[in-house]
């Protein structure tokens, strides 16, 4: 494995790793799920971070085993939407997790190329919001790809914006699909704030004010 210091990319996903939103998306899929009358817990919610919208619906409704039609299926992904829009309206900077701008201003003086790699079709609304969609030279999001995580695609597209080999770049992810997507697209893959991924990733911290290059 490379020193992290020789290292010229730093590819960030967004939610639960820049920002804590990760619990409005959890709210939202649960108002979704009540109305189809199925059970959906915190512990679920799990194997749906860093899974794009169509596919956590599509795995809401197997967990219930509800079957509904194509209009009802994109219907119920704009409810989720909204639901999930709705609750972030006021999100400002004061949502971005510890040590989110000190690092990020910290390596950009340090002339590190800096990209975000997401599956949130949201992204760039969210980044514009807590205002650091400005630091990055390259923003991959949900709308940008074909396959989604665990594909490492959003990753491997972000690199390439960068001008980067993989083999130059640190993934920060905080989930389980975002980790197999960094690691297979041959990136380094930092674990960050969700101790269930913390065996899964090449290095884990609690939060980014551990981190040092
Ligand atoms: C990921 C989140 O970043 O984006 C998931 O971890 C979410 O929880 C996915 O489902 C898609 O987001 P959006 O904003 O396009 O519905
Ligand atoms: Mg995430």
């Amino acid at each position: 494995m490379k020193n992290l210091s020789e290292m010229k990319g730093l590819i960030f996903d967004l939610d639960g790793v820049l920002v804590s939103t990760e619990q409005n998306h959890f709210m939202a899929w649960q108002k979704t799920a009540n109305l189809l009358n199925i059970e959906f817990t915190e512990e679920e919610n799990e194997n749906l971070k860093g899974v794009s919208r169509i596919d956590s619906l599509k795995y809401i409704l197997n967990l219930g085993n509800v079957v509904v039609s194509d209009q009802e299926f994109t219907s119920l992904l704009e409810f989720k939407n909204e639901a999930y829009l709705a609750s972030i309206e006021n999100l400002s900077q004061n949502d971005c997790l510890t040590g989110v701008i000190e690092l990020l201003t910290k390596v950009k003086e340090e002339g590190k190329r800096l990209a975000v790699g997401s599956s949130s079709k949201n992204a760039k609304h969210i980044l514009k919001l807590i205002e650091i969609d400005h630091l990055f030279d390259a923003i991959i999001d949900g709308n940008m790809v074909e396959n989604l995580k665990p594909n490492p695609e959003v990753f491997q597209k972000a690199a390439a914006y960068l001008n980067l080999s993989p083999s130059e770049c640190i993934v920060f992810e905080d989930a389980a699909s975002g980790i197999q997507a960094a690691k297979s697209g041959g990136f380094m893959a930092i674990g960050v704030g969700n101790k269930n991924i913390k065996d899964l990733a090449d290095k884990y911290y609690n939060d980014l004010t551990e981190f040092t290059l």
